[in-house]
């Protein structure tokens, strides 16, 4: 009798850890079940150890107010649900959160504000998740394996706007990704406003990529200065990308006077590197990009110049510069534009992030950051990482979510055959592409890139961002050792029910509630590489 008394308990006891996690998305690195249960109404107060954490109470109330209809109370003095902010021990376990689930009391630990928001959000999703608002006792113990957890939106070839934007920084922040990269300007359309040089959204915002006579889309310097509100409450950075010298075309279209001009299939594509009032007009650019962007890092792009540059080989101007600075070709004429405007940002004490292209030119590696993204350029990710260049990890293949993610889908891109499922960016690790122990801490972390040429409403944007934005966050969070991708499926399936109730347009891997694929005016075939 007492030998089968050990084993039910052992079987309960091995039942409640084969458990998945209560579906918490990303995982954490360690969820120990208790006993009992911890019952969310409105009886419920919270409060905490250090006014800081108000703000994030508040958050954490609206949430459940919004979500599940639960007003539970702030409160000083003993609470149901404590947030305790704990002296910082060691520098490196930042974002690391505790969460200690009881039947009489939840208390969240943390040495910083944002790993308290965390352990919020982990009790948002089992709030969510739960049957009768009970949260399971438990035990976690969390931290992300990576600091950089990041999603670019390009809003140049489609417009979006204030809206959907917040919609996909309250969903970043329900997975715990914490840098929104925006992708502002290029070659259908410049989208920030800049007051010193207002023709750059009245006449370079006209358009997207599928119809070039658009009435002016863009966000004025006050939506922006509303939605890094947003974000900031959120612990999420909002990181511009103001690209050159390509991908230059909207803007020039303003303010034809900077172009240095194009190719055929390119026209108009680059600033003028040969001339001196273009490092100013660029300069004062970014002098209001940065005070708009508190984040202290700005993205100049620096991708594909050689696209669009056939007319520096005859602008005279630039064959001036070429002599005066003797510079050999036109990758270097490339390399001495974007050391001056790199340091322009130093100047105004940024650093900035280039994409790999540049892990060519020679950057002070203290103040710049690279973007591996070309995967058929293994060497590049090598040569970034070898100059001590800290990097992010975006590669095409997986993480550029324009490319379909299933066989049967249509629209969107592939590299060949190849395309980028939700297992296959679930899968994607990290830590693999260090070779050394000098390489470890320059990999930040990963980010998804979504370039829009295909994609021209909202439905489509959730189609290719739900459900990949969850695998991205458990990829971005989850050492390779602990992440199973069954498991994570199974807890999918619960966020699955939680977009539809958003009204999101999300893909059904399972393909059991399965939204089709809706087709796209496409100018290029399937196919296309760049
Ligand atoms: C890029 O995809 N051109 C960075």
């Amino acid at each position: 009798m007492r030998f089968i008394y050990i084993l039910s308990i052992l079987f309960v006891y091995g039942f409640a850890h084969a458990q998945p996690p209560a579906a918490i998305i990303p995982m954490p690195v360690s969820f120990v079940a208790g006993k009992g249960f911890f019952t969310l109404d409105n009886k419920v107060t919270i409060g905490y150890n250090n006014a800081q954490l108000k703000t994030a109470a508040y958050y954490f109330q609206h949430e459940l107010l919004s979500q599940k209809g639960i007003t539970i109370q702030q409160k000083e003095g003993p609470a149901n649900i404590l947030l305790v902010l704990k002296p910082a021990k060691k520098k490196n376990d930042s974002n690391a959160y505790q969460v200690s689930i009881k039947p009489d009391q939840v208390i969240i630990s943390a040495n910083d504000r944002q790993g308290i928001f965390y352990g919020m959000i982990s009790m948002l999703q089992l709030a969510l998740a739960s049957k009768n608002n009970q949260l399971p006792a438990a035990e976690i113990s969390d931290a992300p394996a990576y600091g950089w957890r990041g999603f670019m939106l390009d809003e140049s070839r489609h417009f979006f706007g204030k809206e959907k934007v917040k919609s996909i920084l309250n969903w970043m922040a329900f997975y715990k990704l914490n840098v929104f990269h925006w992708h502002l300007t290029d070659e259908p359309a410049w989208r920030l406003e800049i007051k010193k040089y207002p023709n750059l959204t009245l006449i370079g915002g006209i358009g997207d990529y599928l119809n070039p006579d658009l009435p002016a889309q863009f966000y004025t310097q006050a939506d922006i200065k509303e939605i890094i509100a947003y974000a900031a409450e959120r612990y999420i950075q909002v990181i511009p990308e103001i690209d050159m010298p390509g991908h230059a075309t909207a803007a020039n279209k303003a303010y034809p006077e900077y172009s240095g001009g194009g190719s055929a299939g390119h026209p108009e594509f680059t600033f003028n590197p040969g001339l001196e009032k273009t490092y100013t007009y660029l300069t004062n650019i970014l002098k209001e990009t940065n005070v708009l962007f508190p984040a202290g890092i700005i993205h100049l792009g620096g991708d594909e110049v050689s696209f669009g540059n056939e007319k520096w080989n005859t602008n005279a101007d630039i064959l001036k510069l070429r002599q005066r600075e003797n510079l050999k070709d036109n990758a270097a004429v490339e390399h001495y534009f974007i050391k001056r405007m790199a340091d322009s940002l130093y100047q105004l004490h940024s650093k900035v992030i280039f994409w790999d292209e540049m892990a060519d030119a020679d950057l002070p590696k203290d103040k710049t950051l690279m973007f591996w993204w070309r995967q058929e350029k293994p060497e590049q990710l090598r040569t970034a990482l070898s100059k001590g260049y800290s990097t992010v990890l975006c590669p095409r293949l997986p993480l550029y979510f324009d490319f379909v993610q299933d066989s049967t889908h249509q629209y969107g891109r592939k590299w060949n055959k190849l395309y980028n499922p939700i297992e296959q960016v679930y899968s994607f690790d990290a830590a693999s592409y260090a070779k050394n122990a000098q390489e470890e801490p320059l990999i930040l972390g990963i980010q998804a890139n979504l370039w829009t040429e295909t994609v021209d409403n909202d439905r489509r944007l959730d189609f290719l961002l739900f459900p990949r934005i969850a695998a991205l966050a458990e990829a971005a969070w989850l050492p390779q050792k602990r992440k199973d991708f069954k498991t994570f499926s199974v807890n999918l399936t619960g966020h699955l029910a939680l977009y539809s109730k958003a009204g999101l347009y999300y893909y059904d891997p399972s393909k059991t509630l399965l939204h089709p694929e809706i087709p796209v005016k496409r100018k290029k075939p399937l196919n296309y590489k760049d």
